[in-house]
């Protein structure tokens, strides 16, 4: 039980990396807030995990809208008083193409969900926990905001800027003990990659730079998300766990 009675809230947690986090979470005995755009989804999640005698509540959150997340924020202080971890996992990456195709539309949507949703969500969290002198921050970047993935560029941009946010966050929270980290997984089974798991060619090329030759369980990410919420990482900020299979030694 290493997040006994904490309350966590992962952003995209109706599918995918996000649940098995929040699963991860709750098993630990932190009360978990589900949420995304699809509060059904969550519900169903949060929903289960009280069926399993654990502690789960669902709410509606859409990163881009900066309402959104103060409601959020403003509905989980008012409820437990206090948020202890906030989990920045909401991402997307809906176009595959090369930068000289890529659309103004298509970069703006990526980077408002994927860099500016997370910079929103800590803003509006970081004030509760710099209040309190205590909180974790943990974003989820990528391998693309360490190593150029092509016909990614917006993606690779954002999860880059999540790096340095990372960065900046941890230096600047620090002395309000409010510790920022990220992970950087690689290629992980979920919605996200079943494009590209279907495709032989590139299911291979992605293979080929993968030391381990997989993808990764979304419940492999969980052990790196319950470390940097709990207490075993009381003296690590500002730092990127790449989870990558290797990866990015290669
Ligand atoms: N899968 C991989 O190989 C991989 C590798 C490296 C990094 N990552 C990162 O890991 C994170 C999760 O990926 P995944 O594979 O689990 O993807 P996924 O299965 O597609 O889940 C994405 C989650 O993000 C939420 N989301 C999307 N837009 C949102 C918005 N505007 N507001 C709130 N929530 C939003 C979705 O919820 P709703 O639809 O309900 O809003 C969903 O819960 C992403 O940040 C992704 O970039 C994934």
């Amino acid at each position: 039980m290493r997040l006994k009675d904490k309350i966590a809230i992962v952003t995209g947690s109706t599918k995918g990396i996000g649940k098995a986090i929040a699963a991860g979470y709750a098993n630990e005995g932190a009360t978990v807030v589900v949420c995304g755009r699809s509060v059904d989804l969550g519900r169903e999640i949060a929903d289960e995990l009280t069926r399993r005698g654990l502690s789960a509540m669902a709410m509606r959150l859409d990163v881009t809208s900066s309402e959104s997340i103060q409601e959020v924020v403003d509905g989980v202080v008012e409820k437990f008083g206090r948020i202890d971890i906030l989990v920045n996992n909401s991402g997307i990456s809906p176009v595959w193409k090369r930068a000289e195709d890529t659309s103004e539309d298509a970069w703006n949507q990526i980077l408002n969900t994927n860099l500016t949703g997370t910079f929103l969500c800590s803003q509006a969290v970081g004030r509760v926990m710099i209040r309190r002198k205590h909180g974790k921050i943990i974003n989820m970047t990528s391998i693309g905001g360490e190593v150029a993935l092509p016909r990614l560029v917006a993606y690779c941009a954002s999860k880059g800027g999540l790096i340095m946010l990372t960065k900046v966050l941890a230096v600047e929270w620090a002395q309000h003990n409010v510790l920022v980290n990220a992970i950087g997984p690689s290629y992980v089974e979920t919605e996200f990659t079943a494009g590209l798991r279907s495709n032989k060619t590139i299911y291979e090329d992605l293979m080929s730079r993968n030391p381990l030759k997989r993808f990764a369980q979304p419940e492999e990410i969980v052990g790196a998300a319950i470390f940097l919420a709990s207490d075993e990482s009381n003296y690590i900020t500002g730092q990127t766990i790449f989870v990558d299979g290797g990866w990015t030694a290669l």
